[in-house]
């Protein structure tokens, strides 16, 4: 599920006008690192910059994944939402993975049609199949509806140390 591996016919979605696909190099020039930065503090970052990135999370193979959603009929392929995957390998449960979702986040102007539930269920598929145990993510108590919405339970407590 390398997050720059072109995407497969079975993990891509298409049951809609937005298209549901992996990371691209060339998302750099659609507006990703922006579409970011409706998240979290995200400063603009070069071509060569997020190549650089770009080229470093390939290397983790299947244990990262990054999708987008575009319009393809659209003459700015724009990058309308994002989110992540990442697989961590753990010891116990007999050498199992738990599939972590991360920097999800869907442009404001397309907000509430149903795309933020679209990308997080994709998600949670592809954990599936690389045969994750459990997916689990971090969100603000305001998320809650939206996350059970998608299919997840409340369980444990965040914490956090940040430098
Ligand atoms: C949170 C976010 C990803 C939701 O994306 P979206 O495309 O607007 O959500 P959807 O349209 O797919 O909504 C799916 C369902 O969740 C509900 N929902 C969406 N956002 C919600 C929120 N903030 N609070 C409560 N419910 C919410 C919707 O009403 C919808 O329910 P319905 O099917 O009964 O109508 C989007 O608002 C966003 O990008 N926010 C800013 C970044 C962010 O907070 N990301 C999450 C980081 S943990």
């Amino acid at each position: 599920m390398a997050s720059t591996s072109p995407e497969s016919a079975a993990a891509g979605e298409t049951n809609d006008s937005i298209h549901i696909r992996r990371l691209e190099l060339s998302d750099h020039e659609r507006g990703f690192v922006a579409l970011l930065s409706q998240l979290s503090a995200c400063p603009d970052l070069t071509a060569s910059e997020f190549a650089t990135r770009f080229a470093e999370l390939a290397a983790q193979g299947d244990d990262h994944a990054i999708l987008v959603a575009e319009d393809p009929s659209a003459s700015d392929r724009r990058i309308l939402a994002t989110g992540c995957l990442f697989v961590e390998r753990k010891f116990l449960r007999g050498g199992g993975k738990v599939g972590h979702v991360e920097d999800v986040v869907v442009d404001a102007a397309a907000r509430g049609s149903g795309l933020g539930l679209r990308i997080v269920r994709r998600l949670v598929e592809i954990a599936r199949e690389a045969g994750c145990y459990k997916v689990i993510l971090d969100c603000t108590p305001e998320l809650r509806a939206y996350y059970a919405k998608c299919g997840f339970v409340e369980k444990g407590v965040q914490m956090a140390v940040y430098f």
